[in-house]
Formats: structure tokens, C-alpha cells, sequence
């Protein structure tokens, strides 16, 4: 039941409760309190969730952030129409997977999510808005979403503005209230100008106006596919360096740490790793890919297809590597996965590197133990069909417990910390240790006995 609204200066909507959608309304309801922040989505269970303190994703400090606001001016919902209706600016963060069907199956955004909402708003509203794209969308959306809403027989107008979401999942919160930068694309009419004032109106509540960057609408869009695009490359670059390090005897860390303190070059994002994962590298690459074949651009998209490649061959040779040095076997070996989750501090394990090991180590006959802090029910989820087979094991020392190796899938603080004597000792030997992001002090481990697999740096091995 949505409240009273009236009395706020302004009325927010946002569709899609997802991981995008939730924590960034509850930070634009905690940073403005005149204005009404109503959050709605099909998903009954995520909302009924949200209306909890058992909220549905996990991100530290979403708790207090949506606890100051909730019940004042945040407020959940699934009467997706109401808030539609009552809302001056609708945000939209539905999500845009991966076409799977169809003219660009592989590599097209799935738009019908979108275009779903759209027909909704239309379907809903009896007065003009403002729609958000907060959703990551392929350049020229807001150009069929403006004629598809639009094309209403009812006289509404409905101005379609960017305004790409580039948190991080982990660091969402602190992103959100410290932004780099805030991105609003809208287009140069008189109306678009208007409008896009209003949501830089919003956002000047709490962040510096100088923080705040304007565009047109397409470059808005393609900016957020851009940042994408050039964040996985970094990390497709220097995993192709691991492997080259790998056979040479350098230290992709002594190299990374070289080339970075290059300020042209800068020394973030270049960890090298198992691979990246995560809902949304690989999809907006793809989707850049698509959008850049369809303009007949064939090389910019081999490109940029090459960043994906890089990275599925990295994850192919990590499982490789565990499989060969394990002395060409693991079956009926027991192999845990210390972390799940596609990176530390969150439970998503969307495209996480840690599926396709599992999945692969499954086929080899290993009998696989899960452990994370925060991913096993999502794990779970995306291991049903083996389910049966694989052991849950949150405790990394139960987990661990007989095994005969330990592969590091996600950099967990907690993971660097563990009593590696302890472990060693209850597990068979000879005990391996595949680290798959490289933050475990190898030298201690071997000196523990264990023979250690970095990424990019000579193995430690006791034969
Ligand atoms: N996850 C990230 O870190 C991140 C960061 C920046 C941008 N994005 C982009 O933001 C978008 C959303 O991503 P997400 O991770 O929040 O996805 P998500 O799957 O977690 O959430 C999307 C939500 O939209 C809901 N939804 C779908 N259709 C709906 C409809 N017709 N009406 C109401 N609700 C509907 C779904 O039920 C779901 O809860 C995507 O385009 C993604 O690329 C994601």
C-alpha cells in the first residue's frame, strides 16, 4: 500500500528492486528527504525482502542506509502501477540480459524487460514524465523508448533521460554516496533540458555539482557500455601477461606493479585473477560488439570480442592447471572452492568464474566442496542439477577437512587469514593450493607444505 505522497517536494519511482534499483534509491531517499522514493518489482519475494532487515542482496552499510529512510520516504512495493501513476520521474533498473533467442542470441541485449516497462508506464500514467534509464542499455534505447511511449493516445509527454548506474557491487554503498562522477544524458530540446536539470537537481543534494557530468542522451548511454568495456580489458590484458609470466618465470605481480606506477597507465584494475565475472562485463561487452557489427564496424568488434575471449581462455587454463599438476587426474579428489561469489563482499555469483570451474571439475568426477560467506545459496542455485553431489560448507576449516586441494575462486578477506597449518594438517596429502587471485602468501604455504599454484608466477611445488 503506497502512503500518502502529496506532501513531498517530488515523487520518485523506481522499477526493478534488483541490486541496482535498491541500493541506489535507498541512497537518493536517505541523501533527500522531501522527496518520496517508492521502489517497485514483479518479484514479490525481493520486495517482501526489502520490506525486512533480511534484506535481498548483501552489501555493506545497504542495511543502515535503507533503515534511515524506509517508512519515512522509501518505501517498497509491488503495485508496480500505483507508483507508476504517482510518480513525477520514473527510474527504470529492470535487467537486461543477454539475448538468448533469435536475431543476436549471444550478444544482444534482451529488451524485453524494457520494452515490457514501457508499455506498463504508458498503460499507468495519466499525467507527463520523466523516465530514467538507470539500467545499462545499447546506445540509441532512449530513441525507441521515446517513440514507443510516446505514441500514447492519452497526450502524455514523456522526456527519456540516461543516467547509466556505475557502482560497483561490494562498494555500492560508498560509490553511491561518494560517486565519482554522476552521469544524466538527456536530449538538447527545451524539454529535455528541463528535465535534466530536475535530475541534477536531485543529485546536488549530496553530491558536488562539479561531480555531476551532462551530455546528450546516446553518449550517456554509450558511456556506461565504454566503462565497462575498458574495465574487463584492463583485466583481460594483464591476465594475458599472467599466462606469458607463466612460462617465462616473471612475476605478473613484479610486472604488474612495474608498469603501474606509470601514472599514464595507473596501477587499479590490474590484478590479474581466474577471470572477471559478474552480471555485467561480458554482457555489455557482447552487447558493445552487437551494436558495433550491426554498424558494419567488424574490427572494432573483434576488438572488443577479443577482451571476452581472453578471459574464457583464462578460466579454461586455471582448471587446466589444477587438473595437470594434480598429476593429470582429480577424479574422486576433493577439491574445495574457497569463495563462490563473483568478487569479495557480495553474494552475486552472476557470471562468476567459480561456476564454469565447478562445473568442469564436476565433469572430471571431483567431489567438489563449496565454501563462501555469503554466495552458497546463490551457489546453490546455480549448481542445482549437481546439487545432490556438491557439499555446502560455509566453515573453510570443515570444508577443508580431508581434502586434497583448495582453490581460491573469490578474494575474501577473511580467506588471508585462515590458520593454513591447521588446514594442512587435516587435509591429504600431497595437499595442493590453486590460487585464483593471488592473495595467499605462497611462500608460507609452501613452507607449510603445500604446493601452491599462483596466477602468473612460478609454482611452488615439493616434487
Ligand atoms: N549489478 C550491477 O553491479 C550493475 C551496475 C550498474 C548497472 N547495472 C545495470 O542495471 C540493470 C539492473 O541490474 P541489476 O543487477 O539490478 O539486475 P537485477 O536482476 O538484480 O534486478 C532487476 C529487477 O527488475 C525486476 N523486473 C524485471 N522486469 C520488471 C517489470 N516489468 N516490472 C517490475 N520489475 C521488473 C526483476 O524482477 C529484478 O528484481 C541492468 O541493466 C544492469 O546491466 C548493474
Amino acid at each position: 500500500m503506497l502512503l500518502q505522497k502529496q506532501d513531498f517536494k517530488k515523487r520518485i519511482g523506481c522499477i526493478g528492486a534488483g541490486y541496482v534499483g535498491g541500493p541506489t534509491m535507498a541512497v537518493i531517499a536517505a541523501q533527500c528527504p522531501d522527496y518520496s522514493v517508492t521502489v517497485v518489482d514483479i518479484n514479490e519475494k525481493r520486495i517482501a525482502a526489502w520490506n525486512t532487515d533480511n534484506l535481498p542482496i548483501y552489501e555493506p552499510g545497504l542495511l543502515d542506509v535503507v533503515k534511515k529512510a524506509r517508512g519515512r520516504n522509501l518505501f517498497f512495493s509491488t503495485d508496480v502501477n500505483a507508483a507508476i501513476r504517482e510518480s513525477d520521474v520514473l527510474f527504470v533498473s529492470v535487467n537486461t540480459p543477454t539475448k538468448t533467442f533469435g536475431e543476436g542470441a549471444g550478444k544482444a541485449a534482451d529488451l524485453q524487460y524494457w520494452e515490457e516497462t514501457a508499455r506498463n508506464i504508458i498503460k499507468a500514467s495519466n499525467s507527463d514524465k520523466i523516465i530514467v534509464e538507470k539500467s545499462t542499455l545499447p546506445v540509441r534505447t532512449a530513441d525507441a523508448m521515446d517513440r514507443i511511449l510516446n505514441a500514447n493516445d492519452k497526450g502524455i509527454h514523456f522526456e527519456v533521460l540516461s543516467n547509466p548506474e556505475f557502482l560497483a557491487e561490494g562498494t555500492a554503498i560508498e560509490d553511491l554516496l561518494h560517486p565519482e562522477r554522476v552521469l544524466v544524458g538527456s536530449r538538447e530540446t527545451e524539454t529535455g533540458l528541463k528535465a535534466r536539470r530536475e535530475i541534477v537537481d536531485i543529485y546536488t543534494n549530496w553530491v558536488d555539482r562539479s561531480k555531476i557530468i551532462t551530455s546528450n542522451v546516446w553518449s550517456a548511454e554509450l558511456s556506461k557500455l565504454v566503462a565497462n568495456a575498458f574495465l574487463a580489458q584492463r583485466i583481460s590484458s594483464i591476465n594475458s601477461i599472467s599466462a606469458l609470466c607463466e612460462k617465462t618465470e616473471a612475476d605478473v605481480g613484479e610486472v604488474s606493479y612495474a608498469i603501474g606506477t606509470d601514472k599514464r597507465i595507473g596501477s587499479k584494475f590490474l590484478n590479474p585473477s581466474v577471470g572477471f565475472g559478474g552480471s555485467c562485463f561480458k554482457k555489455d561487452i557482447l552487447n558493445l560488439v552487437y551494436i558495433c557489427e550491426h554498424y558494419g564496424l567488424h574490427e572494432v568488434a573483434s576488438y572488443w570480442e577479443s577482451v571476452v575471449r581472453m578471459n574464457d581462455y583464462q578460466i579454461r587454463r586455471f582448471v587446466l592447471t589444477m587438473v595437470q599438476s594434480m598429476f593429470s587426474t582429480v577424479s574422486r579428489k576433493r577439491i574445495v572452492l574457497l569463495g563462490f561469489a563473483f568478487k569479495a563482499d557480495t553474494g552475486d555469483t552472476r557470471e562468476s568464474p567459480a561456476i564454469y570451474v565447478a562445473k568442469k571439475l564436476m565433469d572430471e568426477q571431483a567431489r567438489l566442496v563449496i565454501s563462501d560467506p555469503q554466495a552458497l545459496d546463490n551457489a546453490r542455485h546455480d549448481l542445482r542439477e549437481h546439487a545432490a553431489k556438491i557439499e555446502f560448507e560455509k566453515d573453510p576449516y570443515k570444508a577443508s577437512r580431508g581434502a586434497h586441494a583448495l582453490a581460491v575462486m573469490t578474494e575474501w578477506k577473511e580467506y588471508k587469514d585462515l590458520d593454513f597449518e591447521k588446514i594442512f594438517a587435516a587435509m591429504e596429502k600431497p595437499a595442493f593450493v590453486f590460487d585464483g587471485r593471488n592473495i595467499l602468501d605462497h611462500r608460507r604455504l609452501f613452507e607449510i607444505g603445500f604446493n601452491v599454484y599462483p596466477i602468473g608466477k612460478p609454482p611452488m611445488s615439493h616434487f
